[in-house]
């Protein structure tokens, strides 16, 4: 049976990069989970169907994470004294290890999906851990929520804790494929995404073996890359024969082109790097948030932009303290005015309409036609109240949104719908 309905209210969203899209009063018509358009009358066709008259809140696409830990979350806004690799080692490292224990990652699991159901978030690439059982906790939750999610068991063989570290490469891989062929039969909107954590976790064995998995289930590749220069360093002693960071995966086929592929971070990619992105199609996924409280630093988003890599967002949940991609949004700007003071570049900040667009169409892009309110999208969708600020309609829409960006914290998010399926009102 045909499921159609209409939202009405004050309609934003992207086509472009830097561009928006806006309509007061519009109406939005979803149909069998698609969007079919964006209107300032109610067409012919849709005489008589059901109108959700949203008032004066505002209606975007649903926001899109592309980069989050899960087991972290249970230690978010803890632990910011160190840079990455003693991070790691010190804090992330041992609390990971608990999701051995199933009760644990039920519970935790539990707070963590609770969280992310009632955010902006209606899409996220997500990390869990090496432990099997514990994954498939966390995507049976996902999976209940209703949000459309990538979910990795993250494979490490190496330079990690004896109990974060598998036992060797082939057990990696065997788990690895059980778990692809399980979810697969259980979960329709929870999808398994290869994770090889960082090269320094993965060993050459593990790498050739996962891009054996790759092939032959044509699945999707998330990582971190180039974030720390300390790891940095230590990727160019594990792997001297790699021209660059990125090319100790791309020697694997796990970089892009063939393979879709988000790497985390990307804060100091050097020249060769970023033309293999490019040429592989890589998304990046800025984190801005993280960068700034692990000390990694500024990734070159502007760069990223003008070769036409494909960026979306990321919380890097618990290198970021909050899911709120509002707030990633926000900190994406002040990042990029403070490298461009620092760094006396000539690139100009990030502006209000391309984190949008970053938070919206292109991190999107990573599961397909999501992200837009353009004809045949998934309709994804959110609606946002801020008549608590006062008289929302005596500002512009492009000026709400900002306020929507900075005053993330103020945010009421009355509804959300992933696929056209409403996740909740209220
Ligand atoms: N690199 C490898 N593992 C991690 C992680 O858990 N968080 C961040 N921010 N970077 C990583
Ligand atoms: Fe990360």
């Amino acid at each position: 049976m045909e499921s159609i309905f209409i939202l009405k209210g004050d309609i934003c969203y992207s086509k472009r990069l830097g561009e928006l899209q806006t309509m007061e009063q519009g109406y939005l018509v979803c149909r069998n989970g698609c969007v079919e358009g964006v209107y300032e009358e109610i067409p012919a066709d849709f005489q008589g169907v059901e109108v959700k008259d949203c008032g004066r809140s505002l209606i975007i696409p649903g926001l899109v994470d592309l980069h989050m830990h899960a087991p972290q979350y249970s230690f978010r806004g803890m632990h910011m004294d160190l840079e990455l690799l003693e991070w790691l080692e010190r804090y992330t490292f041992p609390e990971e290890v608990k999701y051995k224990d199933l009760g644990y990652a039920r519970d935790m699991y539990g707070k963590f999906v609770d969280r992310l159901t009632y955010s902006a978030t209606t899409r996220a690439c997500i990390f869990a851990t090496i432990h099997v059982p514990a994954t498939e906790i966390l995507m049976e939750q996902l999976e209940a929520s209703g949000l459309c999610t990538m979910v990795g068991k993250v494979n490490m063989d190496r330079n990690a804790p004896a109990d974060l570290t598998e036992e060797n490469a082939q057990v990696s891989g065997e788990e690895t494929v059980e778990w692809v062929l399980d979810c697969r039969k259980r979960f329709q909107r929870t999808k398994p995404i290869l994770t090889p954590r960082f090269i320094p976790s993965c060993s050459d064995e593990m790498l050739e073996n996962l891009k054996k998995i790759q092939m032959r289930y044509g699945l999707p590749v998330q990582s971190h890359l180039s974030e720390n220069v300390e790891e940095i360093v230590w990727v160019k002693e594990l792997c001297p024969e790699a021209e660059f960071y990125g090319d100790a995966y791309d020697r694997f086929g796990l970089f892009g082109a063939d393979c879709p592929t988000i790497m985390a971070h990307c804060v100091h990619c050097e020249e060769q790097e970023i033309q293999r992105m490019k040429e592989n199609g890589v998304f990046v996924a800025h984190c801005p948030e993280s960068n700034m409280n692990l000390a990694s630093g500024i990734a070159p988003v502007r760069t990223y932009l003008e070769e036409g890599i494909a960026v979306g967002l990321g919380s890097d949940i618990a290198g970021g303290t909050t899911e709120n991609i509002f707030s990633a949004m926000m900190h994406a700007i002040q990042a990029s005015k403070l490298r461009q003071s620092l760094m006396k570049e000539n690139a100009a900040p990030l502006t209000i309409p391309e984190v949008f667009y970053m938070a919206t169409k292109g991190g999107g892009a990573f599961f397909g036609r999501v992200g837009s309110f353009e004809s045949g999208y998934a309709f994804d969708a959110l609606v946002l109240d801020d008549s608590r600020l006062g008289e929302p309609e005596k500002h512009s829409i492009s000026d709400r949104l900002e306020r929507f960006v900075y005053l993330n914290q103020e945010i009421d998010v009355k509804a959300k719908y992933v696929e056209g399926r409403e996740i909740f009102w209220r």
